[in-house]
């Protein structure tokens, strides 16, 4: 009974003045772009009222209103300073230069004859992301478990400082190897990668937030020495050498000995 009464008031109350709170728009931003909130109202009366306010601290600020033709800023400049302008025919409200501080919620109230209307933003902005940094950890990295053989391994570490909300990943071509991610504010994030020194492909480390990303690209064969595999070389080179200079002595000696004997001929 009491159930339905609540009902009631609340269909009349609120269905009278047609209140209309369903919308909630995700609205991501790189840090330094515009950005523009619609009030998506296409036919603005000189009565309607317009008003945004950014909430702070759990507080509503108000930083922007049109009524009867006239642009009210209110106290926008403490924490915009001259970056806001409202559209005095649709009543949409634009951001220049968004910087990280202005992320957040930001609500419009439209006031019509018909009835109030509301509609919220969350905005996030992105900072700019880093070029990753690739460094060689270890170059010359013999697998335990296969000493004998020529492989060697690389261990790459991929890293970035201070960043927030971002995706670190390795990838072997077009192929994902591996990621990692954090969301807390200004931290550093580092992700190895363990590459055997004969794959001749291209690495690249890549960091991602929901808009853009930046990405390192990596020769394996410029930056990983083959450790063993030069060693193995310089024997090949050496044995070679070897057997040459035994060849050309086996020849010199014999040549000599040929020559000696011509000369010992007996007459
Ligand atoms: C990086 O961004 C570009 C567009 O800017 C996109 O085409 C590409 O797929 C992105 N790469 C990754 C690995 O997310």
């Amino acid at each position: 009974m009491i159930a339905k009464s609540c009902f009631l008031w609340l269909w009349l109350a609120f269905g009278v003045f047609g209140v209309d709170t369903d919308g909630l728009e995700s609205v991501s931003v790189m840090e330094g772009d515009s950005v523009t909130l619609h009030t998506d109202v296409t036919d603005i009366q000189r009565n309607d009222q317009i008003l945004w306010a950014f909430r702070i601290k759990n507080s509503d600020t108000r930083i922007a209103e049109i009524y009867k033709q006239i642009i009210d800023m209110h106290e926008s400049n403490e924490i915009f300073g001259d970056k806001l302008q409202l559209d005095d025919q649709t009543g949409s409200l634009t951001i220049r230069n968004i910087r990280i501080e202005h992320s957040g919620l930001y609500k419009l109230t439209i006031f019509r004859s018909k009835g109030i209307s509301y509609k919220y933003f969350s905005v996030t902005v992105y900072a700019h992301l880093p070029i990753p940094i690739i460094i060689i950890s270890d170059s010359s990295q013999k697998s335990s478990s296969r000493k004998s053989s020529s492989s060697s391994k690389c261990v790459l570490l991929c890293s970035v400082v201070n960043v927030t909300h971002v995706t670190l990943s390795w990838y072997k071509g077009n192929s994902l190897l591996s990621s990692i991610s954090v969301s807390d504010l200004n931290s550093s994030l580092s992700l190895p990668l363990e590459v055997e020194y004969q794959e001749n492909n291209i690495y690249s480390c890549v960091i991602n937030n929901p808009i853009r990303n930046q990405t390192k690209h990596l020769n394996i064969n410029e930056v990983c020495q083959p450790g063993s595999e030069r060693r193995e070389h310089s024997t090949i080179i050496l044995v070679i050498s070897l057997s040459l200079l035994i060849l050309i002595t086996a020849a010199a000696v014999g040549g000599i000995y040929l020559h000696h004997k011509k000369n010992t001929r007996p007459v």
